[in-house]
Parts: C-alpha cells; structure tokens; sequence
C-alpha cells in the first residue's frame, strides 16, 4: 500500500503535565488552530485524571484522546490501574502502549505490551505501541535486532484479521527529550525494518496499511522532513507538544 493510502498521525503525549484547567485551556486554544487540518488524525494522550475534561473539551471536534497506559484485565484487583473498560466508559479512543519511560521506570516488559495490546485490540482502542532502541544498543550496531525482537513481541499471537487499527511509533530512547532528532534518514531506516517485521508477524497486507509514527524530539521545525519519507506516517510528540501553538504547527507542517 502506498504512503499515500495512509492517514497521517500525529500525537501529542503530554506524560505526567497539566492540570485539568490547563488542560482545557490548550484544547480551547488548539482547537481553531487545527480547525481546518484534514489531512492528519490528531490524538492527544493524557494522565488518568485529565481524560474525561479533556475528552469533555474535544467534544465535537475531530481530536481524539488518548489514555498513556492501561492494564490488559477488563477489572480487577489491581490497585492503580485503569482497565480499557474504564477508558471506553469515557469515550477514549486511543491508547498509548509500551512506551519507554513505562519500560524503563515500571517494569514494562515485552509480555504485557504484547497482553495489553491484545486488550486494546479486543476491545476497539486504537493501540500506538513504542518501541526504539538505547544508544547503547544503536551504538553496538544492534538497532535492528531490537527493533525486529521488542516487534516481534509486541505482535505474539494477535489475529491479523483484528489488527487493522494497529500504530507503531518508532522512539530511538536516546532521543526523547535530549533534543536529539534521528536524522530522518535513520528514522526511515528504522521504521522500514518495523514494516518488514509486521509483515513477517501478521501479513504484508496489515504491513503495508499500519502506520508507523516517529518520536524522539519532534519539533515543528524538523516535521516536515520526517514525514516526507516513504515510510513515515506521523509523530509522537512529547516536550513540543505541550504548546497549542507548537504542536498545531507540527499538525500544519505533516501535510506533504
Ligand atoms: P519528546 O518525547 O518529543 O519530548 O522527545 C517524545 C515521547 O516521549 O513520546
């Protein structure tokens, strides 16, 4: 499937900021910004405690929201967790899954990004699952290996016929939050090897349709560039997406 035939994506990931009133501040604020946008799907990924008045804020809007993490059990005795029931109670569409900062800091491990995936999949959440290499792995030329064994995983036993929705964001971890960009060579590079290795876990097919997002401090300045490549579908943006202005830019600029 040519790039063409899929829909850019563009996510904001706010991580652990905002209230609840700056949180509705920016969407007030982003909302005519990108009120003539298109071209791209725009998801803004939020802490627990700020998805029902963020989706509240969006209501009526094309902004989709996104929880940044969720457990794979409907419910449960599981003591500060939130189920993809409780996320689809409230209208959130879309879920962040495997995220590094989860893999580094709470013991994220390729078992439950593969368990929660195949929760968001059962039940109609729009997974973006993260994957991306240390710099110590690039660094000892390990990069594809990574890459093909944290996919590979992540895709264990899920049903083509069900994986449609599917989003993979490629996040190098050397360059979230550093300031670091993966050239967008790289980026290609990286994100062609994740589409071969869909295609070699699920089908050609769902490979050829997934998008694969890029982050790793994402600017409005460098989106264009990524996203002119073949094989780059959109961002995931973190620092730069906390500014209505920057990230409606970053929106503007992946229109190519
Ligand atoms: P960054 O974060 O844009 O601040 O590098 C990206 C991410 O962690 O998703």
């Amino acid at each position: 499937m040519p790039k063409v035939t899929r829909k850019p994506l563009i996510a904001a990931n706010w991580k652990m900021f905002k209230t609840p009133d700056e949180a509705v501040a920016f969407v007030r604020a982003f909302i005519p910004l990108v009120a003539t946008y298109s071209h791209a799907e725009i998801v803004l990924s939020a802490s627990p405690t700020l998805l029902p008045t963020v989706v509240a804020a969006a209501k009526g809007t094309a902004i989709h929201i996104a929880a940044q993490d969720m457990h794979w059990k409907e419910s449960g005795a599981y003591t500060g967790e939130t189920s993809p029931l409780q996320l689809k109670a409230i209208a959130v569409t879309h879920v962040l899954i495997g995220h590094s900062e989860r893999r580094q800091y709470f013991n994220e491990t390729d078992e439950t990004v593969n368990l929660k995936l195949k929760a968001a999949l059962a039940h109609g959440l729009v997974p973006i699952v993260c994957v991306g290499e240390l710099l110590s792995e690039r660094e000892a030329g390990k990069t594809a290996s990574v890459l093909e064994s944290q996919t590979a995983a992540a895709l264990v036993g899920i049903d083509p016929a069900i994986a449609g929705p599917l989003v993979i964001a490629y996040e190098p971890v050397w360059a979230i939050g550093t300031g670091k960009t993966a050239t967008p060579e790289m980026a290609d590079e990286a994100h062609k090897i994740i589409r071969a290795q869909i295609a070699k876990s699920l089908s050609p097919e769902i490979a050829a349709s997934t998008r694969i997002l890029y982050g790793g401090s994402v600017k409005p300045a460098s989106t264009a560039a990524l996203l002119a490549l073949e094989d780059i579908d959109g961002a995931l943006v973190g620092g730069a997406s906390l500014e209505p202005e920057s990230f409606s830019q970053i929106v503007a600029n992946s229109a190519v």
